[in-house]
């Protein structure tokens, strides 16, 4: 009898270690932290929309925090009963992140009467589409708070500014935009570029690696950079 039963605790573990296993593998490694700069939005074919509120503060606004895997792939739409977006769990959120982490996209649909309809539906959607995936870490109201406390934490505009770097419509250095945010943070940033409604590239996007157990001001080497699609000089929008 007492063998028996012995035999059977190792068959017990080997479920269990199967099943972590299978949760370790849909986890994520890293997150992206990724800001935007509106100008670089508001110059395209597209162009932008401003909230009711008025037009955003001539700064960088933040596009998500986005879990991903160190191979470049990213689990996404990890919904489930438990991570379905809460709006009442935003009201102390919105403030702040109606300030730095706005919607520019225009409204294909009619109904934009409400101030926050349009900020609300991006951050649903950054929520569903990269929050969910990293639910294990961040609970919906903790992703937007600590988001929004890296975004407070490193001034990109500042950076830049301090270096001459100046949205001023003037072409600057790409590698010299890395060089000064990797000497104010000490890490090196993934820049990532569009082109306006005439063609030329601009500095749309940057961003910056955090460690995926989200501790206060995690910031971490990138494991992978995004994909960069900058020529060596790029545009930095008046806005
Ligand atoms: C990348 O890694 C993740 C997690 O290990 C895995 O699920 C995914 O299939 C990998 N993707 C590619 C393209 O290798
Ligand atoms: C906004 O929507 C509300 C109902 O949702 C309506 O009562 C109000 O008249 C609308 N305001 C405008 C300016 O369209
Ligand atoms: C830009 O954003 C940073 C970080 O959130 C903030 O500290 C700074 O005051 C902002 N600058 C302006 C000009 O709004
Ligand atoms: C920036 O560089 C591009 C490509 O060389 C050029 O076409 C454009 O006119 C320049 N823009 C300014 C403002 O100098």
């Amino acid at each position: 009898m007492k063998m028996a039963n012995s035999s059977i605790i190792p068959i017990k573990f080997l479920i269990l270690v199967g099943l972590a296993n299978i949760c370790v593998s849909q986890d994520f490694d890293f997150f992206y932290f990724v800001q935007q700069w509106p100008g670089s939005s508001c110059d395209t074919k597209q162009g932008c929309c401003f909230p009711q509120t008025g037009k955003p503060a001539s700064n960088f606004t933040v596009h998500g925090l986005w879990p991903n895997f160190n191979n470049g792939s990213f689990p996404s739409n990890c919904k489930s009963v438990e991570n379905s977006f809460d709006e009442s769990k935003m009201s102390d959120i919105v403030p702040r992140a109606e300030t730095s982490w706005a919607a520019f996209s225009c409204p294909s649909k009619k109904k934009t009467n409400s101030t926050n309809s349009d900020n609300m539906k991006l951050w649903k959607h950054e929520w569903d589409k990269h929050g969910t995936c990293s639910h294990s870490v961040l609970h919906q109201h903790a992703y937007f708070d600590f988001t929004l406390n890296l975004k407070d934490h490193i001034d990109l505009l500042q950076i830049l500014l301090n270096n001459g770097i100046k949205p001023d419509g003037k072409n600057y250095s790409v590698e010299k935009i890395r060089q000064v945010i990797k000497e104010a943070t000490g890490f090196e940033a993934g820049i990532r570029c569009n082109t306006d409604a005439s063609g030329n590239s601009q500095l749309n996007e940057i961003v910056l690696c955090v460690d995926k157990s989200a501790a206060s001001r995690s910031f971490i080497e990138c494991p992978i950079l995004p994909d960069a699609n900058c020529p060596d000089n790029v545009e930095f929008p008046i806005f």
